[in-house]
Formats: C-alpha cells, sequence, structure tokens
C-alpha cells in the first residue's frame, strides 16, 4: 500500500491526525498557510504557541488544534531561500523529518505536509519537493508511524512537480547532499 498520497487543496479542511504548518521562528502567526492555519484554529493556537518560546529553523514543535479538524498541528519552520549555500537543503530537510519524528511521537497515523519554505521564503519548488519526497520516503522506510503521508499543494505549479516527481522510484540521483 502506497504510504505518500498527493492532495491538491487547504491544508486547513484536514481531518487527519496532525498538519504541519509553514511557521516562522518566533510560532506567532503570519501569511500564507500559517495565517490560514491560525484563523481556522481560532486564537487558542497562538496562545499555546507563546508558550513555546519559538523554534530553531530546520526544526518543529507541536500543539493541539483546537477548532481544526485536525488533532494537532505541527509547527516547522523552513529556512528562507538564500541562494543555496546556507544549508537551506539539510534545513528543509530536517523540517520533514522533524515534523515526522514528533507525529510518531504522538501517535499519529495520519499527517500533513504543506509545501513548507516554497512561498514566501522562495524556496526552489522543484528543489523543495525533491528533498521533501526523500526524507518523508527515508523517514516511512524506517518507521511504522506515520500509517500515511499526504502532501497538500496549494497551487498547480507545486501539484504538478509533486504528481510528476511521485511516479519516479528514485529521487536519489536527484540529490547532491545526503539526508542525515
Ligand atoms: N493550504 C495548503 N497550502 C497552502 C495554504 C493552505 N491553506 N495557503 C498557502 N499554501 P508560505 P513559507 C501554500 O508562504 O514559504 C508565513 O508568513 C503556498 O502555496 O505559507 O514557508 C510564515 O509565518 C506555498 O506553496 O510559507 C513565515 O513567516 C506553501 O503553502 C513564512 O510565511 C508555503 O508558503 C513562511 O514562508
Amino acid at each position: 500500500m502506497e504510504r505518500i498520497k498527493l492532495i491538491k487543496g487547504d491544508i486547513t479542511k484536514l481531518e487527519v491526525d496532525a498538519i504541519v504548518n509553514a511557521a516562522n521562528r518566533t510560532l506567532l502567526g503570519g501569511g500564507g498557510v500559517d495565517g490560514a492555519i491560525h484563523r481556522a484554529a481560532g486564537p487558542q493556537l497562538l496562545e499555546e504557541c507563546k508558550t513555546l518560546n519559538g523554534c530553531d529553523t530546520g526544526s518543529a514543535k507541536i500543539t493541539k488544534g483546537y477548532r481544526l479538524p485536525a488533532k494537532y498541528v505541527i509547527h516547522a519552520v523552513g529556512p528562507v531561500w538564500r541562494g543555496g549555500n546556507h544549508n537551506e537543503e539539510q534545513l528543509l530537510a530536517g523540517c520533514y523529518t522533524t515534523s515526522l519524528q514528533l507525529a510518531k511521537e504522538n501517535n499519529c497515523k495520519t499527517v500533513a505536509f504543506p509545501n513548507i519554505s516554497t512561498g514566501v521564503y522562495r524556496f526552489p519548488k522543484e528543489k523543495a519537493a525533491v528533498i521533501a519526497i526523500h526524507a518523508v520516503r527515508d523517514f516511512l522506510n524506517r518507521n511504522n508511524l506515520p500509517e500515511t503521508v499526504y502532501f497538500v499543494c496549494f497551487d498547480n505549479e507545486n501539484y504538478e512537480i509533486y504528481e510528476r516527481l511521485l511516479k519516479e522510484k528514485s529521487l536519489i540521483t536527484k540529490r547532491k547532499l545526503p539526508i542525515i
């Protein structure tokens, strides 16, 4: 059974155990998917986020989902793309791996990811998708939880990239750097 699924649409609508947020280091909200998640979850989400003291780039922290259909929100902080020589690829991979680890620790069977860093943070979309798919496949190969991971694409460009890449058997040859 394929454990990775592709969806087009709004991540705030999904009835999964956890949705991942593309947050910033303050964890105090913002625009894009972050704004949409905070609006849908309601003000209690910000109250819990205030207790977390922010989060490092490349890592993630978990909260409850409040008014969302999802039980948890995993707030991951992606890197701002600064040309590719500032550890951006490893930091983005870290977002996916840390989020999956938190999902596993909280017994989540289903987790949905947005395309972290590919909006305001300007990470090249195809490069980000290769890293995301590789990190998720690698984690799922080594762990039984989560059972299923959803990539949720909001824009057509990302959806088409993921649709094409997920059909490919191995992305390893496309990667320059190993994911730790
Ligand atoms: N559901 C799923 N994906 C969405 C949604 C949605 N409702 N809305 C937007 N996207 P961005 P970043 C997609 O800019 O690049 C915030 O202000 C969008 O099409 O939300 O990681 C934070 O507070 C894009 O593909 O996140 C940070 O300051 C993807 O989500 C900063 O933006 C990510 O775009 C983070 O920037």
